[in-house]
């Protein structure tokens, strides 16, 4: 029996043909066959979430994952939020308007946990973003600058939607 896998992996829009086997987990492959090191690897345990990418849009442990899995899926790392100049997303930008990070080890998994949290539940509340973000562990901000971060990065969000609807209706009522 082989202990070689031919896959394919789509991680941030890009196709990834691999030989690898079959019990290497997503985290690794991302990291030392593919270089994206911005995926963290905490606790190999699926506890302290920094290894959270996003598996068609859901976030997900990347240590307990076989990359084998996720061969028909499309993969979001932390490389996939910033724009083509490095130009921060407006997430990333609210972490850092925030002080949602010290050391950083913890921010990939939060940054992708929050992304795709927040394209699910645009509309989440306080609340809802403090009891979603325990799922990952930070030893150093305490948890509240990452809900400010997360929080006010729906606002902002919410705000463009709305005013690209006024807009939208101006002109529908212009027209
Ligand atoms: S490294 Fe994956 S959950 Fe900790
Ligand atoms: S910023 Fe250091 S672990 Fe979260």
């Amino acid at each position: 029996m082989t202990d070689v896998q031919l896959v394919e992996l789509r991680v941030n829009g890009e196709r990834h043909d691999l030989a690898i086997s079959p019990r290497r987990t997503l985290a690794d492959v991302l990291r030392h066959d593919l270089g994206l090191t911005g995926t963290h690897v905490g606790c190999e345990h699926g506890i302290c979430g920094a290894c959270t990418v996003l598996v068609d849009d859901q976030p997900a442990r990347a240590c307990l994952l076989f990359a084998v899995q996720v061969e028909n899926s499309q993969i979001r790392t932390v490389e996939s939020l910033a724009g083509p100049d490095g130009e921060l997303s407006d997430l990333q930008q609210c972490f850092s308007d925030h002080h949602g990070l010290q050391c950083g080890f913890c921010t990939p998994g939060f940054l992708m946990l929050a992304e795709g949290y927040l394209a699910e539940e645009p509309d989440a509340s306080r609340e809802e973003i403090r009891e979603v973000v325990a799922s990952n562990l930070c030893r150093c901000t305490g948890y509240q600058t990452i809900v400010d971060a997360v929080d006010d990065c729906a606002s902002r969000r919410r705000a463009v939607l709305q005013a690209a609807l006024d807009t939208e209706r101006t002109a529908g009522s212009t027209a």
